[in-house]
């Protein structure tokens, strides 16, 4: 019961780390004495800073001999930004160590455990999985598949629509709503818009001071014909990469875009391409906040593990209105995309559904 406890404490020390540990996963570590009394604890906060298993060594108040350590990440074995955590707590006399997952990298997956029992160190593994394991599924998505976990959001009314059919959609959902959008696009890496939603809407893509850097802006064009004045070519603000696809941009447009934006040249509009790239760049979670073409095409080609819809008490009607995706081309009712772990909650008088699809 008490093991559950400290694992559980050192799970939501972890979680301190939410919004910037990336491409880092979120680590915290509890150590105890050999009597059972918290002696210190630790998480990471960045990439280049001590690890949590350091940072409760730097914090620690006692001698830790005989002691035992809480970690939900299997401890780091080889030198990186900052020394092996397992060294630190072989030389460190601790003589139990509760961990709950292995490390997702198959390079290093379990090797910090082997050194710590070749060390005489008591090992038990996975306390508190299930919680662990959603607590770093972004970075564990990176480091298996090599893309990026994506977060695909959009705001709609309650007949589905998410503009007119003249394209006008300024606002569907409340303040509250939109400042939430604002503050909880702290939690990714990168923003995905297409080149449509950036000549449309002219967004900021900014968490408006939540996170500070900003996360990345992407925009993936298939054309390059974009407008020469956009919020996004401010990168006062935050850093704008564009993304297009060689074989059908008309390359005369990249005149538009100033010199601090990053333009990078990719072979097809496949989306995959996109999520590889940030992936590389250490962006675990990323936020999708395109329109219908680009939603589909980024969910057809699984670069969608999650959703976040906000429905609005409003009815847009009109059969040409915009729909949230395009045509998937559906025959039957079995090939459907089904979504699970559906979490509902109401801001002001509209509804968030966050919920994760099935790939
Ligand atoms: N309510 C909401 O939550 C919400 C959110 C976002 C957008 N919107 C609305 O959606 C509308 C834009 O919709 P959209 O579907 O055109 O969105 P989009 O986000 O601009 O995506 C489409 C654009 O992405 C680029 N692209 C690159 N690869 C692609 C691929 N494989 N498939 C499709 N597009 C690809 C193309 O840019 P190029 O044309 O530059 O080649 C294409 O025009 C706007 O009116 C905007 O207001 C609403």
């Amino acid at each position: 019961m008490s093991h559950t406890k400290w694992m559980k404490r050192a799970i939501s020390l972890a979680s301190l780390g939410n919004n910037t540990t990336s491409p880092n996963p979120r680590v915290g570590a509890v150590i105890l004495d050999k009597d059972g009394n918290l002696i210190s604890e630790g998480f990471h906060y960045k990439a280049g800073m001590p690890h949590a298993e350091a940072m409760a060594f730097i914090n620690l108040k006692k001698d830790a001999k005989g002691g035992s350590m809480y970690v939900n990440l299997e401890p780091c074995c080889h030198q990186g930004k900052t020394p092996p955590c397992v060294d630190k707590i072989i030389s460190s006399g601790i003589k139990k160590v509760y961990i709950s997952i292995q490390d997702p990298d198959k390079r290093v997956s379990g090797k910090g455990i082997k050194l710590l029992k070749k060390a005489g160190i008591q090992i038990h593994l996975g306390l508190c999985r299930k919680e662990s394991l959603d607590l770093n599924k972004a970075f564990i998505h990176r480091n298996i598949t090599k893309k990026s976990f994506g977060v695909l959001k959009w705001a709609m009314s309650m007949d589905g629509r998410i503009g007119l059919k003249n394209g006008k959609s300024k606002w569907i959902t409340n303040v509250e709503s939109r400042s939430l959008v604002h503050s909880s696009r702290a939690e990714f890496d990168a923003i995905i818009i297409g080149g449509n939603t950036l000549r449309e809407d002219n967004p900021l893509l900014t968490t408006r001071g939540f996170k500070n850097p900003e996360p990345l802006r992407v925009v993936f064009t298939k054309s390059l014909n974009l407008p020469s004045k956009s919020n996004l070519w401010d990168c006062s603000k935050a850093k704008t990469i564009v993304i297009y696809d060689s074989s059908t941009a008309n390359e005369k447009y990249l005149t538009r875009i100033p010199k601090c934006v990053e333009v990078v040249k990719v072979s097809s509009d496949n989306p995959e391409l996109i999520s590889k790239i940030l992936a590389k760049r250490g962006c675990n979670k990323v936020l999708w906040e395109c329109g219908p073409r680009l939603a589909t095409a980024a969910i057809q080609s699984n670069c969608i593990q999650e959703i976040i819809t906000f429905i609005a008490p409003k009815i847009l009607g009109g059969e040409n209105s915009m729909n949230p995706f395009g045509d998937f081309k559906f025959e039957e009712m079995h090939e459907i995309l089904k979504l699970s772990n559906a979490q509902v909650s109401l801001i002001g008088n509209d509804i968030r559904v966050k919920s994760t699809l099935k790939n």
